[in-house]
């Protein structure tokens, strides 16, 4: 299964993938290219692994669409990619698009996920992998992970244990779906 990762950040759940694909955890799944909407400290994650990078800084979704085509994709993988996906991109294509957020969907979606749990009051939180749709953090849940959050906590403390989590379930979630396609 030919996967694109997309990115903005520092690409930690891109390394996570990355690794478990080092360590044959990722079934057939190989990430054939990552996709950038700029310049930012996760491409180097992926140069240092050796694999194709594109930044879509202009016409992004013009090129994130050509090459998407030109790599042969099949799975697209939102990993802190901070921008919407137009529906001519996600709907009835050759690839899925999964995407990770860190709350338990339905609650807090969009921007500042944990900040908002911390500011609702919210016991626990967590992280979501779902399919993307056309709407913000809105498609079918695939897989949800529960943190508990402490009194101490701050947005930086909570985002940090909500990562630990991040990183073993978005490797499992593609495991599983590269073992549903074979
Ligand atoms: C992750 O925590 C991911 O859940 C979040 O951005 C972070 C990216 O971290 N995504 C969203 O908030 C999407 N709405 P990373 O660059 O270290 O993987």
């Amino acid at each position: 299964m030919r996967i694109a990762v997309l990115i903005s950040g520092k690409g930690s759940n891109l390394s996570s993938v990355v690794e478990a694909q080092k360590a044959g955890q990722l079934g057939s799944a190989t990430v054939e290219v990552v996709i950038a909407d700029k310049h930012c400290s996760g491409l180097l994650v992926a140069t240092n692994e050796g694999i194709p990078t594109v930044v879509a800084d202009s016409d992004r979704n013009i090129v994130i669409e050509e090459t998407l085509t030109q790599y042969g994709i099949e799975l697209v993988v939102c990993a802190g990619f901070m921008r919407i996906l137009p529906k001519q991109l996600v709907c009835d294509r050759d690839w899925q698009v999964i995407n990770i957020h860190p709350s338990l969907l339905p609650l807090h979606p969009g921007l500042r996920a944990v900040e908002q749990a911390l500011a609702d009051g919210s016991t626990k939180t967590g992280c979501t992998v779902h399919y993307v749709d056309e709407f913000i953090d809105h498609g079918q849940t695939i897989a949800q992970v529960e943190v508990p959050i402490q009194e101490s906590d701050t947005p930086e403390t909570l985002h940090v244990r909500i990562q630990k989590e991040e990183h073993q379930l978005l490797p499992l979630v593609i495991k599983q779906l590269a073992l549903r396609r074979q």
